[in-house]
């Protein structure tokens, strides 16, 4: 694998002081990778998440990450709850260190105003010697995919073993994301159950997996309850602010990953037999749906059954019974991003790709 530096000879002349911007032999460039680029590089694939995002929440648990919480950039004429631009960034330890940052705008109207994704993204990568960045990448499918990735990953965990239906509310670009990644990692999946208050979005859903999965069976539920009740995993993949999925809507032995954070009850963490996150300090941090059940004396720390990287670690146990219902509240870290966006600047320096830029 390439390092993670542009020019090991520039980092130690800055180090001693000498080197001089604009006098350099070689100096500093960017690799920028566009979304074809990594589309090229294999980036709409789940495997190379899942083996990155394995590692990136392993060096998460065995305390080799910096991540600071992330700042929610807000103002007064975005009002939905999905119209922010988050920093995230991190550093990863470990044999190849990298730092960096996504930067990730959302506006909720973008595809009814304007025919656009709701979100958009930059990945930076600095090297981790010199502090200088090296690449600069199109953010949103590795945002998409690595989520999904996150969702995979638990359910080897903490899903029932063989699962064969899931449930999934929402079906727009994030609920293709997941839904493709199951279907990637878990073959015994036969049965999808989507709801989308917009039938048409989830009628495009089923039409596009039936077409992608000959003999899978996709239904489109009248409603959310009735799409829950058959998930032996669900998946939220809506833009609600206000929670609507109730504990006893959830079958026994389900499985919940609830990406859009919003759509649960309260009584879903009190009730389930595991809560899992991502970080607990990124889920208990101000406003958050696990930091008002803390400031109501309805949820803990001890509580928690585990982090993500802990069940990963062997630290602490997975599914330990057939009816367990398990939820999994994860962020979305900036460390998922981070080791994906790693490892397909490794793969784009190894095989040329992309477009290299001029740092001055
Ligand atoms: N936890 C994480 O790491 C993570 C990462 C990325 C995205 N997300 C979240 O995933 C969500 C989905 O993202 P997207 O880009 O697909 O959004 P999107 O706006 O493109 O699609 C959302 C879909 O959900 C539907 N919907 C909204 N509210 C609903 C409700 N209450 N019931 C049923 N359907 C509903 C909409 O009609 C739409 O089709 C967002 O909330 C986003 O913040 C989470």
């Amino acid at each position: 694998m390439a390092p993670l530096t542009v020019d090991l000879q520039q980092s130690s002349e800055a180090a001693s002081g000498s080197r001089q911007v604009g006098r350099e032999t070689s100096p500093p460039t960017l690799l920028y990778l566009s979304q074809s680029d990594l589309v090229g590089l294999g980036a709409e694939s789940s495997r190379e998440y899942v083996d990155a995002v394995t590692e990136g929440l392993v060096l998460h648990a065995r305390h080799k990450t910096v991540q600071p919480l992330k700042p929610y950039l807000r103002w007064p004429d975005a009002p939905h709850i999905a119209d922010r631009i988050i920093a995230m960034p991190c550093y990863l330890g470990g044999e190849r260190p990298v730092a960096g940052i996504k930067w990730v705008g959302s506006r909720e109207a973008n595809p009814r105003e304007r025919g656009l994704p709701r979100a958009s993204a930059l990945i930076v990568l600095n090297d981790a010697y010199s502090n200088y960045p090296v690449a600069v990448m199109e953010g949103a499918l590795i945002s998409g995919m690595r989520t999904a990735a996150v969702t995979a990953v638990a359910a080897k965990h903490l899903a029932a073993p063989g699962f064969s239906s899931v449930a999934c509310i929402g079906c727009g670009p994030i609920a293709r994301m997941q839904l493709m990644t199951l279907l990637e990692q878990f073959p015994t999946i036969a049965q999808i159950h989507l709801y989308d208050f917009d039938t048409a979005a989830a009628e495009t859903m089923k039409g596009n997996l039936e077409a992608l999965r000959p003999g899978l069976r996709c239904t489109v539920s009248p409603d959310a309850r009735e799409a829950v009740g058959e998930g032996e995993l669900v998946v939220t993949c809506t833009t609600t602010d206000k929670p609507y999925i109730e504990y006893d809507w959830l079958r026994p032995g389900a499985f919940v990953s609830n990406v859009s954070i919003m759509d649960l009850h309260k009584e879903v963490y009190e009730r389930a037999d595991k809560v899992v996150v991502d970080d607990w300090e990124q889920s208990n941090r101000e406003k958050k749906i696990i930091h008002q059940l803390v400031l109501e004396g309805r949820f803990s720390r001890e509580k928690l059954h585990a982090e993500l990287g802990q069940l990963l670690l062997g630290s602490r146990p997975g599914r330990e019974g057939p009816d367990e219902i398990i939820l999994l509240n994860a962020m979305g870290m900036a460390v998922d991003d981070l080791v994906c966006a790693r490892r397909f600047y490794e793969m784009a320096v190894e095989r040329s790709a992309g477009t290299k830029l001029p740092l001055f």
